[in-house]
């Protein structure tokens, strides 16, 4: 389509593929979105493309976020974050099917359009109908002067540089950052303090370095992603914080591997999914060192009682008790930062992992069946 990155123009040097390319990238990309809209002095970020002044942005009541997908995905990561920095209540929702259910469009809502390509027809038409309808939005986006782009009324790009793999790795991880410091402004002209502001721009300063950390443990993932791979069925579970990130997890998986993996709320397991864990179902469990940290931990006894093979996504420190000495579990830490900010370090070892998968089975990675990196047309 007309959004398409010319391959051709784009060089990846010595890298094996674009995703391969574009997931190592992602420590440059995320100083890229960052660069110049952090306010260290007062805890907060300029983002100057958003058009809403101090006034206009208090006066938002509610965040309602649009995207398709990933996009869609890191648009509850996006949520989350909003409604714990700025005390707003936001949820997100597929643009596809938002479109589609005659929405309520209220005037002191901020909505929020997420896309890489800016093309993606679904979150288009979202948009045109909110504009339609009086609302504002504002734009998540990549590709400069894109549709999406020209029909909001402001927005923040991403500064991801040409993604052309069609599994999304470095659009991902700016759109959370970008949701970081759109979480942040909201926040800072509420109850946010200027300390708390300041914690997180030091959490997102050392973000980089610590995305660079997880990527160079490329040979362990890969080792972890084999065995993966040899399954026919996973589940991801995570719960609140975790639970976007399993289903981004699971998306990046089944996108690329065509295994069937499903994303479950940890919390939910014992309502209905157990009845599938047996030896042959791995689960890809993330488990950050929060606030639920014990009740995932038990959780994944229950797993291990039934011989289910585990991959915990977790924290140094986090103790797994009998489960570490377990011959089916694997356990990888990734680095700790501001609780608000973690979730994107649990989801670069997913994309690690699904890379190694579909590799090993001997799969093009860039190119999955059946899927265009933009989806244009109805
Ligand atoms: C991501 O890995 C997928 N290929 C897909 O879900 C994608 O995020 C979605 O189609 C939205 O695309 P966009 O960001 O260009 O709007």
């Amino acid at each position: 389509s007309r959004v398409d990155v010319d391959p051709a123009a784009y060089e990846i040097g010595e890298h094996e593929s674009f995703m391969h390319a574009e997931m190592l990238d992602q420590p440059r990309a995320a100083e890229r979105v960052l660069r110049g809209r952090l306010d260290e002095r007062f805890g907060t970020s300029h983002l100057g493309g958003l058009n809403l002044d101090a006034r206009e942005l208090r006066a938002i009541r509610r965040v309602k976020i649009l995207g398709c997908g990933s996009a869609y995905y890191v648009g509850q990561m996006g949520a989350s974050m909003i409604e714990e920095l700025a005390r707003i209540p936001a949820d997100a929702e597929a643009a596809s099917e938002f479109r589609y259910r005659d929405p309520v469009i209220e005037p002191d809502t901020l909505y929020v359009a997420v896309s890489q390509s800016g093309e993606t027809i679904d979150t288009l038409l979202a948009v045109q109908e909110i504009r339609r309808k009086g609302g504002r939005v504002v734009g998540l986006v990549n590709v400069v002067g894109s549709a999406i782009a020209r029909e909001c009324d402001g927005g923040i790009y991403l500064h991801a540089g040409p993604e052309v793999a069609v599994a999304s790795t470095k659009a991902l991880t700016t759109m959370f950052l970008a949701f970081s410091l759109l979480a942040l402004q909201l926040g800072r002209v509420r109850d946010l303090s200027i300390a708390d502001g300041k914690r997180l721009i030091a959490g997102l300063q050392r973000l980089p370095e610590q995305i660079q950390s997880v990527l160079d443990r490329d040979g362990e993932l890969e080792e972890v992603a084999q065995r993966l791979a040899e399954a026919d069925s996973l589940f991801f579970i995570g719960r609140v914080r975790g639970f976007p990130v399993a289903r981004e997890g699971a998306q990046k998986f089944k996108e690329i591997t065509y295994r069937h993996a499903e994303a479950y709320q940890t919390s939910e397991l014992k309502h209905g999914p157990l009845a599938l864990i047996s030896e042959a179902v791995p689960t890809v469990a993330l488990v950050p060192d929060d606030e639920l940290v014990e009740r995932n931990v038990a959780a994944l006894h229950e797993i291990a009682a039934r011989r289910g093979p585990l991959v915990v996504v977790t924290h140094e420190g986090v103790d797994l008790g009998d489960l570490s000495a377990a011959p089916g579990t694997h356990r990888i830490d990734v680095p700790r930062n501001e609780r608000e900010i973690d979730p994107i370090l649990l989801t670069i070892p997913l994309q690690v992992l699904a890379y190694h998968a579909a590799k090993h089975l001997g799969l093009d990675a860039d190119k999955p069946r059946n899927l265009a990196k933009s989806v244009t047309v109805e």
